[in-house]
């Protein structure tokens, strides 16, 4: 079996329902994209192409016999908390295509990808059924993640937001390091979040918090609505925040969801900022999610 890997095109992005969820060809748009995301639709995904592209990223293609059986879609990720790095965002091989070593040519792609843009490593949040396919391809697990959930509950008339700026797109964060929304790299979410008309409920809130809770004055935080009345946060700071200071952050991002109609704010974050959530009165879903990476050498894989 030979199969060619090679950057993805727009004319691609037909295939890309079949690779992700061909269960739902035929159905409604919004349908598609509500239970797919962007690949379930081709305009859609030919917007997350050019996102990708326009921050640097790639995206390839497995081709078998002139058939597209699965994708990698790999960015840089400079606002990393462990330093910078190369990032996949996602991986995914048809479902009857896999085991085939379609994975490992897609993986191959992004590591080469990745040296050729000089990064020192190749990092990913695997599924939790694909940890031992990237224990297999030589990734470690070097970090781990939690998410955690506030239910906003409202009582009486809601606090003015005195510590906070209202900002919008251009005020991109890039001077910034990720805190929070750590499954994606910071820009990416940024700018999707801003630009994507296909899959948000509405266009984000995004604050400059200006009270110091934390070293360097500000921070950003914006609130992605991917349903109505839930929203997740994505933290961006000048540098890597204390306990003390996470707290902070968490107890003002409550008071942020509170004036601006969230009932479910949502977070991911690294796992040692768990106490500081609990503290703040955030419920912790899940730990011990594994952040894997891999060292890339001169020759991969
Ligand atoms: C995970 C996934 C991308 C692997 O792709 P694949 O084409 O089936 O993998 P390959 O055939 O290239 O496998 C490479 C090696 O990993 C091993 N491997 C693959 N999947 C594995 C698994 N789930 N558990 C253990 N080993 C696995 C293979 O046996 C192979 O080892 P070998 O080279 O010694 O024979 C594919 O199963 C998939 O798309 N899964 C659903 C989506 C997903 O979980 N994506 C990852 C999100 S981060």
């Amino acid at each position: 079996m030979r199969v060619l890997v090679r950057p993805a095109e727009e004319s691609d992005c037909a295939y890309f329902i079949d690779i992700h969820c061909p269960q739902l060809k035929g159905l409604p748009r919004r349908e598609r994209l509500a239970r797919c995301g962007w690949w379930g639709d081709e305009e859609a995904c030919a917007f997350l192409l050019r996102l990708y592209r326009g921050l640097g990223g790639e995206v390839f293609v497995a081709e078998l016999y002139g058939e597209v059986i699965g994708e990698v879609e790999v960015l840089p990720h400079d606002d990393c908390l462990l330093g910078p790095r190369a990032y996949v965002n996602v991986l995914w091989v048809k479902e009857g295509s896999r085991g085939k070593g379609v994975g490992r040519a897609l993986i191959t792609a992004a590591a080469e990808w990745a040296r050729s843009k000089g990064y020192g490593r190749l990092d990913v949040i695997p599924e939790e059924q694909s940890v031992a396919f990237y224990r297999k391809l030589g990734f470690k697990v070097v970090a781990t993640q939690c998410k955690a959930e506030k239910r906003i509950v409202r009582r009486g008339v809601p606090p003015t937001l005195k510590c906070c700026e209202e900002i919008h797109a251009h005020n991109t964060p890039s001077d910034k390091v990720l805190v929070t929304g750590t499954y994606r790299p910071g820009l990416f979410t940024w700018f999707a979040a801003w630009f994507d008309t296909h899959t948000r409920h509405r266009p984000p809130t995004a604050y400059e918090v200006k009270h110091p809770t934390l070293r360097g004055g500000t921070w950003v935080a914006l609130l992605d609505w991917f349903h109505k009345g839930r929203a997740s946060l994505t933290a961006y700071t000048q540098e890597e925040p204390t306990h003390h200071e996470f707290k902070g952050l968490a107890e003002t991002a409550t008071q942020i969801a509170l004036t601006t109609g969230v009932e479910d704010l949502f977070i991911q974050t690294w796992e040692k900022y768990a106490p500081a959530l609990r503290e703040a009165e955030y419920a912790i879903l899940k730990t011990n999610i594994p952040w894997m990476s891999l060292r890339i050498k001169s020759k991969m894989l």
